[in-house]
């Protein structure tokens, strides 16, 4: 039988492909912006027909509709990175979290504990050779095909195509539903003075020819405006978006001295507007790998001179970082956060840095004495290197408990440098003046 003999065969409609998933099954579903919303929209409609269904899914940005209130019965959110839509439903106890680090997800697939019954991936149509492609969300993804033994896919015009691990024969699925809709789009960020300022603090940091790995959000777009005048910067990341495709157009990103994957920007998943999607669609300069490789930290310390640049929610003064919840409430996860700052620590000429404004919401400080209490730490005060707010940067790495206290309170935001020094001189018995950083 010849592939597009085998592909016609395996179309159907939505309700039959999903009539292979029964009750109790664990299922994965592609993330991020390559979700195949449609996949469960018509899998929530159908609820009726399942029981205790558990969705494996990491950052949901569509609807999350199978955590809302109602439909316990039917599903069972298990979130390996809690996002604004899953961590109410998390924290009410109506869904849960798995605590883990990225690059050992797909693991947790193919070696247990998490093994898989389906996945639902979101594709692009088959090429000559008969290969669809993941597109803008590869991750978790090309491996949850591997370890899943039934495999449906929402089969999508508008999914960009792209290389590396994202192609897939269609022998390896074993159901096509065929659904043009647009890419879940992400917003660009507002990028205000604040996150000006921390972008140029952390642009110091960054030299002509350095490999960069970039989360989300506002700080590394800003991060981005302040590259313009660099030479031969590459890309080993976790995610990108629409920053990168400035200065990809304007040769700032070349990629061309990189010692590790010369010549192409290695990403796992991408989000950002239909430019980026344009951008990476066909683009040979665009590898997709799975996340076990991507977010490994034994891979990306083989980039010379790595620089991390994550985000985070609080920073206490001996240097641990908490970037996944408020308090004990889970707002979001590790991501790759840790194995990004692990990878550039042990790449030769490689820096890890967490950004971030000094407050949230102007009001309160995000440098602490203490972090709030039921806090998660994300990186650990061994693993932290330099800390950059709006008020300047703070390389912590070989420094002293003494020493860390001081240089981050000296980024602190000014209102609350006073209540800090208090705090900072009561615990350590010592005058602040007096410790030379
Ligand atoms: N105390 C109380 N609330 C805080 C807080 C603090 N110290 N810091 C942040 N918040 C609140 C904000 O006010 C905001 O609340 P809102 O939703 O009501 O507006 C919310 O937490 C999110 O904060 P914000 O500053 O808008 O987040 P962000 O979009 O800049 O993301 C992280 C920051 C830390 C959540 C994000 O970087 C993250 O998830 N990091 C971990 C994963 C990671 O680094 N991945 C890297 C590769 S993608």
């Amino acid at each position: 039988m010849s592939w597009r003999e085998e592909y016609e065969r395996k179309i159907m409609t939505a309700q039959e492909a999903l009539s292979l998933i029964h009750s109790g099954d664990r299922v994965a579903v592609q993330h991020a912006a390559g979700e195949p919303s449609y996949l469960l929209e018509v899998m929530v409609a159908n609820r009726e027909q399942y029981r205790g269904v558990e969705i494996v899914h990491q950052v949901p940005m569509g609807k999350c509709e199978y955590c809302k209130e109602g439909m316990e019965p039917y599903f069972r959110h298990n979130s390996i990175f809690s996002g604004k839509n899953s961590a109410q439903a998390i924290a009410e106890g109506r869904a849960d979290y798995t605590p883990c680090f990225n690059f050992e997800i797909p693991k947790l697939f193919t070696e247990g504990p998490l093994p898989l019954d389906a996945a639902l991936i979101h594709v692009t149509p088959p090429d000559e050779d008969g290969y669809v492609s993941l597109g803008i969300s590869v991750d978790y993804t090309r491996p949850a095909v591997t370890a899943a033994k039934t495999v449906i896919a929402q089969v999508n015009q508008k999914m960009p195509r792209t290389f590396g691990d994202a192609l897939i024969h269609i022998s390896e699925i074993t159901a096509f539903v065929l659904h043009d809709a647009p890419i879940i789009e992400l917003t660009p960020p507002k990028i205000g003075e604040i996150e000006r300022a921390i972008g140029e603090n952390c642009a110091k940091l960054i030299h002509d020819g350095d490999t960069l790995q970039l989360g989300i959000g506002a700080i590394p777009d800003a991060v981005l405006m302040f590259l313009k005048d660099k030479k031969d910067l590459g890309i080993h990341s976790e995610m990108i978006s629409d920053g990168v495709v400035e200065l990809a157009e304007a040769g700032v990103i070349t990629n061309a001295r990189k010692n590790f994957n010369p010549g192409k920007s290695i990403v796992t998943f991408l989000m950002g507007t239909r430019r980026l999607y344009d951008y990476v669609d066909n683009n040979p300069n665009i590898i997709m790998r799975s996340v076990d490789y991507v977010t490994n930290p034994t891979v990306i310390m083989q980039n010379d001179h790595m620089i991390s640049i994550n985000s985070c929610v609080q920073v206490d003064l001996t240097g641990q970082v908490c970037s996944e919840s408020i308090g004990h409430r889970q707002i979001s996860g590790p991501g790759g956060q840790v194995d990004f700052v692990r990878g550039a620590t042990m790449s030769k000429g490689g820096k890890s840095i967490i950004a971030m404004p000094s407050t949230t919401k102007g009001t309160i400080s995000k440098i602490v004495m203490d972090l709030t209490p039921g806090s998660f730490v994300t990186t650990s005060r061994n693993d932290v290197d330099y800390v950059v707010t709006e008020y300047g940067i703070a390389h912590l790495k070989g420094r002293t408990l003494l020493q860390r206290g001081k240089m981050l309170i000296q980024i602190a935001h000014p209102d609350f440098r006073e209540d800090l020094i208090r705090q900072y001189e009561e615990r350590y018995h010592c005058r602040y003046e007096e410790v030379a950083v």
